[in-house]
């Protein structure tokens, strides 16, 4: 049995941060979202922020009526954005932090301090058929809970490694390189769906993609500012290339 596709979520949020700096409507997150698809995106990821300082409301409706490809929803933990969620329906929704204290030191959600309320949070998304999927720290008690809330998926947050490789720290890659390593098979080991992202690029990309139970990368703001200088197919091609280089070496964990 070969191993199952890893899946390449494109973010589409810095599409509208261009925009948004004029006003206006270019360039239109849509198009990009639709050129994604075209170019082999699995998923399209877009965040609507509370500040709406990138994608907006109208984005999420437009998405959910253009998209052929699955919407991964990326939200806060609020009643404002559990509303439009239930409303939209969207394939999958990532649970982000937004605040400052709702962080855990790496950056990822804090799910351990809020189990009860997230528990309650998640229910009705999961409830209306939402993969829910938990964005955390590659941190044990954070994976715990995250399980515990009954979250299908957890996306590991790479920025912490992918931050190490722009500064030529080896010593901090290293070590956020073993503990993504140790955590996608321990969340793996608790049949979470492993999902990864934050921060990647061409040059970090290949091993969080040769992790074994990385079933899903989700990269926005490399991807966008690439294609300013190859365009966004080519810059989504080369990317996909890069991650399937890496999953041809591994095995399957399934
Ligand atoms: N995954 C999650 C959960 C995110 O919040 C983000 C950023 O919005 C990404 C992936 C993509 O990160 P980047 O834009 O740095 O590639």
């Amino acid at each position: 049995m070969g191993l199952p596709h890893q899946r390449l979520g494109v973010n589409i949020d810095h599409v509208a941060t261009v925009r948004n700096a004029r006003g206006g409507a270019y360039p239109d997150p849509l198009r990009a979202a639709k050129m994604a698809e075209e170019a082999g995106a699995d998923g399209i990821t877009a965040h609507l922020r509370e500040d709406r300082r990138h994608i907006s409301d109208a984005d999420i409706e437009g998405l959910m009526e253009v998209l052929s490809v699955p919407l991964n929803f990326e939200m806060a933990a609020t009643e404002e954005m559990q509303k439009i969620a239930l409303r939209h329906k969207p394939h999958a929704v990532c649970i982000v932090p937004e605040k400052r204290e709702e962080r855990t030191t790496e950056g990822g959600l804090e799910v351990a301090r809020e189990e009860n309320r997230l528990a309650h949070f998640l229910a009705p998304l999961r409830d209306v058929g939402c993969r829910v999927s938990i964005f955390i720290a590659a941190d044990r008690r954070q994976i715990e809970a995250a399980h515990r809330i009954g979250a299908e998926v957890i996306e590991l947050h790479t920025g912490a490694y992918c931050d190490a490789i722009a500064e030529r720290d080896l010593v901090t890659r290293d070590r956020e390189l073993a503990a993504l390593t140790e955590m996608a098979a321990f969340a793996h080991s608790l049949g979470l769906e492993v999902h990864a992202g934050h921060g990647l690029t061409y040059d970090s990309v290949s091993p969080i993609a040769a992790l074994p139970e990385v079933r899903e990368l989700n990269i926005g703001h490399f991807l966008i500012g690439e294609s300013i200088f190859r365009g966004l197919t080519p810059a989504i091609h080369e990317m996909r290339r890069l991650m399937d280089e890496a999953c041809a070496q591994k095995e399957d964990v399934a």
